[in-house]
């Protein structure tokens, strides 16, 4: 019992609990301090947030530049039918998220002066060339951008409602996954500050449990 209670304490102090979700952006493929080159300050949160002269088209306090790309979106397969959801234009956090993987924008723009001069200091830009360039064809990729609510919901017969809790995120699909205008967006399955399961999932999908959280198949 004793060593138990020691054990825990220590994982506890360790950061070895679940404690740590949302904490653990160090080391992963989104901490760039060691971009010596145009990180010149080695900062973390520096390539996508400042505390001061940010952005002011983009919450919250972005510090990169904006992807300027015009996307091919998602044609869904059964939207027709349901009369129609079109998927329109990246927006909210997405576009955010585009804004590096893109395949377009370099990592070293950001910085400046309320979000419109990039302090990059290499002569070329960077943008991601690997299997994680998601690109500006979003035609095969999760539908983003888009309202999901009830009456979405109901349209599909195959959607939980909106209101139906997640079984590991404490709120519901709502609060938990959707942005403040109820919207899917890139964060709706993953969390951009850890790592800690796979892919930067916000929720694993071993089982396809991210998939099943909202899809009811
Ligand atoms: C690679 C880019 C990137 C880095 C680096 C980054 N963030 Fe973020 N952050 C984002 C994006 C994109 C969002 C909006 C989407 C979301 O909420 O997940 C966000 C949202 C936030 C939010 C508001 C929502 C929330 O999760 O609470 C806070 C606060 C925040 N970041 C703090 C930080 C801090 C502090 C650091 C450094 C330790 C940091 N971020 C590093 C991209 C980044
Ligand atoms: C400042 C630029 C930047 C922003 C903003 C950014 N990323 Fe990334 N992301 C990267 C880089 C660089 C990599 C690593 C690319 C490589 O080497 O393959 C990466 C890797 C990833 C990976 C793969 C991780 C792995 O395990 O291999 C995922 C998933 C990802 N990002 C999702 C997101 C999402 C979702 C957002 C927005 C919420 C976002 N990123 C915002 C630069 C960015
Ligand atoms: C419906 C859920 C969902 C949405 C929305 C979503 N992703 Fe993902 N993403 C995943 C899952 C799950 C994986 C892991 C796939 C695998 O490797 O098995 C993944 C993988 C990735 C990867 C790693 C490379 C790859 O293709 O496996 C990147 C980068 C990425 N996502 C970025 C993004 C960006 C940027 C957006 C928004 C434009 C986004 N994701 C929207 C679920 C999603
Ligand atoms: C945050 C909730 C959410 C998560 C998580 C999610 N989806 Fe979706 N997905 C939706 C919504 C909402 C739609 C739009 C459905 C509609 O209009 O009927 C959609 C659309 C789709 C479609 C297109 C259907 C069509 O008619 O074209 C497919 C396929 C799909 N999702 C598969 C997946 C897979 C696979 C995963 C796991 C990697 C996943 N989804 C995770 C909410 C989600």
């Amino acid at each position: 019992m004793k060593l138990r209670k020691l054990v825990m304490i220590s994982s506890l102090l360790l950061g070895l609990t679940p404690l740590c979700l949302g904490q653990n952006i160090k080391g992963s493929s989104h901490d760039f301090t060691s971009k010596t080159q145009y990180n010149t300050t080695g900062e973390l949160c520096i390539v996508c947030h400042a505390p001061h002269g940010t952005s002011s088209v983009a919450v919250p306090l972005w510090n990169h530049n904006i992807t300027s790309q015009i996307f091919s979106t998602y044609i869904g397969y059964k939207f027709p039918q349901r009369g129609g959801l079109t998927i329109t234009q990246p927006d909210g956090a997405s576009k955010l998220c585009l804004s590096c993987h893109d395949g377009v924008s370099a990592m070293n723009q950001f910085g400046g002066i309320n979000g419109t001069t990039y302090q990059g200091t290499s002569p070329t830009p960077q943008p991601l060339t690997t299997n994680d360039r998601i690109g500006t064809d979003l035609t095969n990729d999760h539908p983003i951008s888009f309202i999901y609510n009830t009456a979405l919901a109901q349209l599909d017969g195959a959607l939980k409602d909106p209101s139906t809790a997640t079984t590991s995120l404490g709120g519901t699909i709502a609060t938990d996954m959707l942005d403040i205008n109820g919207k899917v967006q890139c964060p709706s399955c993953h969390e951009v500050h850890d790592q800690t399961i796979y892919r930067f999932g916000k929720i694993s999908n071993a089982g396809s449990a991210l998939c099943l959280t909202c899809h009811n198949k």
